[in-house]
């Protein structure tokens, strides 16, 4: 499947009257109602709202790892109710990059081997893997520290090896869910720094999910989500 990676501006994004509940014994909880939006590619936005809202819910439909139970979604020009499975995984991987509050790194490998590891399930070899996981840990400047595990690192430095993991594939478009929930707020500054220099200096989109409205203020646009509905955009 072809995917444009072009940074000029075209809809990345676009969700129409999206819908998302959960059966909860026997009770149907509606999490997503009839929720709208669009972004730009080479955009910066924040979803933003209290706890509970449905952000990670909305992040996860929107990177391809959830599917709604209504409502038509197009990313990067493909409708993903007409892909496959395997399709939907293919644009996934071409297009996309997760950053977790949790970092979900392995803990028994390097951080060199945890950000070459997507390559190779891609079917890279190991130098190539390698070579590509260097270049990116070095994006995130954490060159001094390829042969850390996860727990010999610090906080900070954990989320920038998870950063450089989600680079590994040349995503155009960067989803992190409250990427700094875990650190302390000068970490938390760090850790943004290396998000928007991404998107500004080099042109990957960036969604963050945040319940904080001063970190969210860092981005270019906001998305404000109410009890599953989004309250205002701008
Ligand atoms: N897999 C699930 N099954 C049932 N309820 C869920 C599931 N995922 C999320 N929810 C519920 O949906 C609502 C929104 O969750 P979530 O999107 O995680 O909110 P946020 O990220 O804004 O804190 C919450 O009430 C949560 O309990
Ligand atoms: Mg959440």
């Amino acid at each position: 499947m072809e995917c444009s990676k072009q940074r000029s501006q075209h809809s990345l994004i676009a969700m129409n009257e999206v819908c998302q509940s959960y059966l909860m014994a026997d009770q149907r909880l509606s999490v997503l109602n009839n929720v709208s939006l669009e972004i730009q590619a080479g955009e910066s936005c924040a979803i933003v709202g209290a706890s509970g809202s449905g952000k990670s819910t909305l992040l996860n439909i929107i990177g391809l790892l959830d599917q709604p139970i209504s409502g038509r979604i197009i990313i990067d020009g493909h409708d993903i109710a007409k892909l496959s499975m395997n399709q939907r995984a293919d644009l996934r991987n071409q297009l996309i990059g997760f950053v977790f509050q949790s970092f979900n790194l392995l803990p028994r490998l390097s951080a060199l081997e945890n950000v070459a590891l997507p390559l190779r399930y891609r079917g890279y070899s190991a130098k190539n893997a390698q070579r590509n996981a260097c270049y990116q840990i070095e994006r995130v400047g954490l060159s001094d520290r390829l042969h850390h595990r996860p727990a010999d690192l610090s906080g900070g430095q954990r989320q920038r090896v998870a950063i450089a993991r989600a680079l590994v594939g040349e995503p155009s478009l960067i989803l992190a869910d409250e990427p700094t929930g875990n650190l302390d707020s000068s970490t938390a500054c760090e850790i943004m720094d290396v998000l928007l220099d991404l998107n500004r200096l080099q042109g990957v989109t960036l969604v963050m999910v945040t319940h904080d409205f001063s970190l969210a203020q860092m981005l270019r646009r906001k998305l404000v989500v109410q009890s599953g509905q989004i309250l205002s955009g701008e």
